[in-house]
C-alpha cells in the first residue's frame, strides 16, 4: 500500500516532496541579507521571549503571517557564554501549544523541550486540580546551565505531532555559545561573522506560507497527503528569513555560522565561481584542526561553522552560494558581493581547540529508522512517549549503530557524538568533530560514539526530517 520509497538504491539526493509556490517568485540576490537581532537579557542571565503571530515582509511587497519567537522570523539570536547559566522565559501568545527545544544544548530534562512538555496559549491552560488533567503553563522558564563548549546551536518548536507545521510557520532561531577557547582564536568577528539560518518555504498567492494539509487527529495514525510522507520541501530558499538574499562583504575572511533549519531539505553548498569553505566547527563546537571543503552537504538540523576568504576574489565580484542538490530556484541560496579590499588581521590557526577525546564505549546498540505503513518508525516502533528504547549510564559512552531505509538526519538530544564509520568505511570529511545530528543516507549504516554527560533523565533521539518526526520517528532514551 504505497510503500514504494523514492530514493531506493541510494541514488536520489532529495529527502522530500517539492511543494511549489503559487506566487511569482522574486529575482534572486536582490533582497539584502537580514541579521537577526541579538536577544538582550532583562537582567543578567535572564531572558524573556513571547511567541506571537506577526506579519512580516518576506517576499517584496507581500505580507506573510509568521508564528515567531518575539514575533520575528527567525527569532532573536541568543549569545550565551560558557559558565554563565541562562534562564529563558517563553510566553505563548500563539493559537497553539508549543515546546521549545534548544538543539545541541546540554540541558536538564525539564528544560529540554520534550514534545508533551507544553506551554499553552493564555486562556487554554487546564484548570488546576482536575484529576487526570495535566497542568500546562502559559509561560515556562527554561534553565540552561551553559556548561558546554562554544558552538553554533539553534532553537525551535518541538510540539508533539506538530513540529513540522509550527517550525514552517517560523518558530526557529539561533544560539551562539561562546567561551575563552574561542575568544583566544584570531577568527573573524563582529560584522565579519555572519549567522546564516537556511530554510526553504513555499508561498500562496497572497504571500502566506504554503504547507500541505494534515487530515485527522493527532494520534499518529493520521492519513496525510501521501506526498507528505517524505517530508516537505519548498521552492524558495530563505537565509535569515529572506529569499535568496545578497550581502556585501569586504575582501577579507568571514566566518559563516551555517544552520540547516529546513524541514526536510538537504543542501550541497558550493561557492561559484569556486572557492573553499574552511570548517572550524561542527554541531557541538570547534574542531581540533580546520578541515577544507569544496562542498558541504548539510542535512536538516546540522550546523557548519566555516571561514570563507573573500580576498581570493577581485573587488566587485559576485560570489554565489549554490545548492547543487537542486535545480531551478532551490539551486540558489544567496550571494556575496565583494566590495573592496580591507585590512585583515584574522587567521585560521592550524590548531583550533582541544575538544574532548573519544571515551571507550561500554555498550553498543542498533537503531533502525524505517517506514512502515503510514508512519516512520525506530526499531519497528512509532513514538511511545515515556517508553525508553535505551538506558545509557551517565558519564559513559556507547556505540550507536544507525541504519535506515531513506534519508534520515538522526538527532540525539543531550548527547554529543562522533561519527566512527559509514557502511564500515571511514566517515566523510564533513562528519568531523563532535556532533548531535548526522545525515544517514538510504541503506546506510552509520556508527557513532555518543557520550552521555551532564544530566540524568528522559531525552530523545529522532529523525530531524520534521515530517518524519511528526509521523512518529522518535524514541525516548533515559540517562540513568
Ligand atoms: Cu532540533 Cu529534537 O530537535
Ligand atoms: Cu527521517
Amino acid at each position: 500500500a504505497g510503500l514504494a520509497v523514492a530514493g531506493c538504491g541510494g541514488a536520489a539526493e532529495s529527502a522530500g516532496e517539492l511543494l511549489a509556490s503559487r506566487v511569482r517568485l522574486p529575482e534572486p540576490f536582490t533582497v539584502p541579507l537580514p541579521i537577526p537581532e541579538v536577544a538582550r537579557p532583562v537582567r543578567p542571565g535572564r531572558y524573556e521571549m513571547t511567541q506571537r503571530v506577526a506579519a512580516v515582509e518576506i517576499l517584496p511587497g507581500l505580507r506573510t503571517e509568521v508564528w515567531g519567537y518575539g514575533g520575528t522570523f527567525p527569532g532573536p539570536t541568543f549569545e550565551l557564554r560558557r559558565g554563565i547559566p541562562a534562564v529563558l522565559r517563553v510566553r505563548n501568545e500563539l493559537p497553539v501549544p508549543t515546546s521549545t527545544h534548544l538543539h545541541g544544548g546540554v540541558n536538564p530534562p525539564g528544560s529540554d523541550g520534550y514534545p508533551t512538555d507544553l506551554v499553552v496559549p493564555a486562556g487554554h491552560a487546564a484548570p488546576h486540580g482536575h484529576p487526570g488533567e495535566v497542568h500546562h503553563p502559559v509561560a515556562k522558564d527554561y534553565h540552561y546551565p551553559v556548561e558546554q563548549r562554544a558552538a553554533t546551536l539553534w532553537y525551535h518548536d518541538h510540539r508533539m505531532d506538530f513540529t513540522a507545521p509550527q517550525v514552517w510557520r517560523g518558530l526557529a532561531g539561533m544560539v551562539l555559545v561562546r567561551d575563552e577557547e574561542e575568544d583566544a582564536l584570531p577568527l573573524p568577528r563582529g560584522e565579519r561573522e555572519l549567522p546564516l539560518m537556511i530554510c526553504d518555504r513555499s508561498f500562496e498567492e497572497d504571500g502566506s506560507f504554503r504547507y500541505p494539509q494534515a487530515h485527522g487527529g493527532h494520534d499518529h495514525s493520521h492519513a496525510r497527503d501521501p506526498d507528505f510522507m517524505e517530508g516537505v520541501e519548498g521552492d524558495v530558499i530563505l537565509v535569515n528569513g529572506a529569499p535568496w538574499p545578497v550581502a556585501e562583504v569586504t575582501a577579507t575572511r568571514h566566518r559563516l555560522r551555517l544552520v540547516n533549519a529546513s524541514n526536510a531539505r538537504r543542501y550541497r553548498l558550493r561557492l561559484s565561481p569556486g572557492g573553499r569553505f574552511t570548517q572550524v566547527g561542527s554541531d557541538a563546537g570547534l574542531l581540533a584542526a580546520p578541515v577544507a571543503h569544496d562542498t558541504i552537504t548539510m542535512a536538516p538540523g546540522e550546523r557548519f561553522d566555516v571561514v570563507v576568504d573573500f580576498s581570493a576574489y577581485p573587488p566587485g565580484s559576485a560570489v554565489t552560494l549554490l545548492n547543487t542538490l537542486a535545480g531551478g530556484p532551490a539551486g540558489n541560496v544567496m550571494r556575496f558581493v565583494v566590495t573592496r579590499r580591507a585590512p585583515d588581521d584574522t587567521a585560521v590557526p592550524a590548531v583550533l581547540s582541544r575538544p574532548p577525546g573519544r571515551p571507550r564505549p561500554v555498550a553498543a546498540r542498533t537503531f533502525d529508522f524505517r517506514r512502515t505503513d503510514e508512519s516512520w518508525t525506530i526499531n519497528g516502533h512509532r513514538y511511545r512517549p515515556g517508553v525508553p528504547l535505551a538506558r545509557p549510564r551517565l558519564g559513559t559512552a556507547e556505540v550507536w549503530r544507525l541504519t535506515s531505509d531513506f534519508h534520515h538526519p538522526v538527532h540525539l538530544h543531550l548527547a554529543h557524538f562522533q561519527v566512527l564509520a559509514r557502511n564500515g568505511s571511514p566517515p566523510a570529511a564533513t562528519d568531523a568533530g563532535w556532533k548531535d545530528t548526522v545525515d544517514v543516507r538510504p541503506y546506510e549504516v552509520v556508527e557513532v560514539l555518543a557520550r552521555f554527560d551532564g544530566h540524568r533523565g528522559r531525552y530523545m533521539l529522532h529523525c530531524h526530517n520534521l515530517e518524519h518526526e511528526d509521523m512518529a520517528m522518535m524514541a525516548d532514551f533515559d540517562v540513568i
